[in-house]
């Protein structure tokens, strides 16, 4: 099968499309013939070897975690899935594997899609959906008339997310900047805040949550905003939110947060329904084929990218 690996850690010429085996398949396991997939940051940041002490370098890596196509084999113990279904996933395996033409995954990380989501679409989902709504519902207990704030809420995981608050009838206060002004007029925070023009660390609202999804702010520079009781939930856990979790136990109940999503096809459920019911849009900034994967990380690597950008695999 074609796939993009690498064969050392580096910029995004390390990438390179090769011919390389189909992966096997465990009795838990399926495979999917992928029709697209998509860039997170953590498939860059494993590429610059940022984990490689934690994850090691087994070489060739074929990276990327999101995957939608039709499932084509199925281990002896899957119950779910047969050949034929049209599937997606957030692969469970260590680098992902994503970036090929069939990608190997856990029964458990994978759920169906409707008819109607086109690959691209369905590609562009799980992992940062998956954060998104764990995020808010599993770290920060969200609920109907949450005061919430999202920094970066027009990134791959903060469209979902102010998308999923609004879902709970959650207030939102979306920080990014005014060039998403149509995006923001679509998915419609109740409050708006360009970050570019105003200090987020002066708002005067108060907040039971604040996701920070760009992890350019922390716990210690926006406790102020937070309610007696509130959450700062952070995707980057840094060593610094140890620290800060100490330091939380003095500041009124005020609590601090990191996690890392969990690949669970139950939860992709949960967001297919929310799909089917137009509670959900994915914002797809640009398609990339899978021959251009290294532009699309260069591009992924400017953070400027509006919603998601999708792998086309033929
Ligand atoms: N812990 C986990 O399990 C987990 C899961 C998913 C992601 N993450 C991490 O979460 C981070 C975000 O992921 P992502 O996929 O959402 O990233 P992304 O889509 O690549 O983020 C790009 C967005 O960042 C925004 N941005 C850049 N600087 C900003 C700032 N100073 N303030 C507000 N927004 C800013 C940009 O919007 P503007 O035009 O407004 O600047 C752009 O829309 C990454 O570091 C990723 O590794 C962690």
């Amino acid at each position: 099968m074609k796939a993009a690996i690498i064969n050392n850690f580096g910029k995004p010429d390390v990438l390179e499309i090769k011919e390389v085996e189909i992966p096997g398949i465990k009795e838990n396991e399926i495979l999917i013939k992928a029709k697209a997939s998509s860039v997170n940051p953590v498939d860059w940041k494993h590429r610059h070897g940022n984990h490689k002490l934690i994850m090691g370098s087994p070489f060739p890596i074929i990276l990327g975690y999101d995957v939608a196509g039709i499932v084509d084999k199925v281990g002896a113990n899957v119950k779910q899935f047969k050949p034929g279904d049209k599937v997606f996933a957030r692969v469970d395996r260590k680098y992902g594997g994503a970036y090929a033409e069939y990608v190997a995954t856990s029964e458990q990380t994978v759920a169906k899609i409707s008819n109607s989501l086109s690959f691209e679409v369905a590609a562009a989902i799980p992992l940062a959906a998956l954060t998104a709504l764990q995020g808010l519902r599993d770290k920060g207990h969200i609920k109907a008339k949450s005061e919430v704030l999202i920094n970066g809420a027009a990134s791959g995981v903060g469209h979902f997310a102010l998308q999923i608050a609004n879902y709970y009838n959650a207030t939102v206060t979306a920080v990014c900047s005014s060039k998403h002004k149509q995006m923001l007029n679509d998915l419609k925070p109740a409050y708006f805040v360009d970050y570019k023009q105003y200090n987020i660390k002066s708002i005067s609202r108060k907040f039971d949550i604040i996701f920070d999804i760009v992890g350019t702010e922390s716990f210690m520079s926006l406790r102020h905003l937070l309610k007696p009781g509130g959450i700062y939930i952070t995707t980057l856990p840094r060593p610094k939110v140890l620290l800060h979790k100490f330091i939380s136990l003095f500041t009124n109940g005020k609590k601090v947060e990191t996690f890392i999503m969990k690949p669970l096809g139950a939860d992709l459920e949960v967001i297919n329904n929310l799909l089917e019911q137009n509670k959900l849009k994915v914002y797809i900034d640009k398609i990339f084929p899978l021959e251009e994967i290294a532009k699309a990380h260069e591009y992924s690597e400017t953070g400027q990218a509006e919603g998601k950008i999708v792998i086309r695999i033929n």
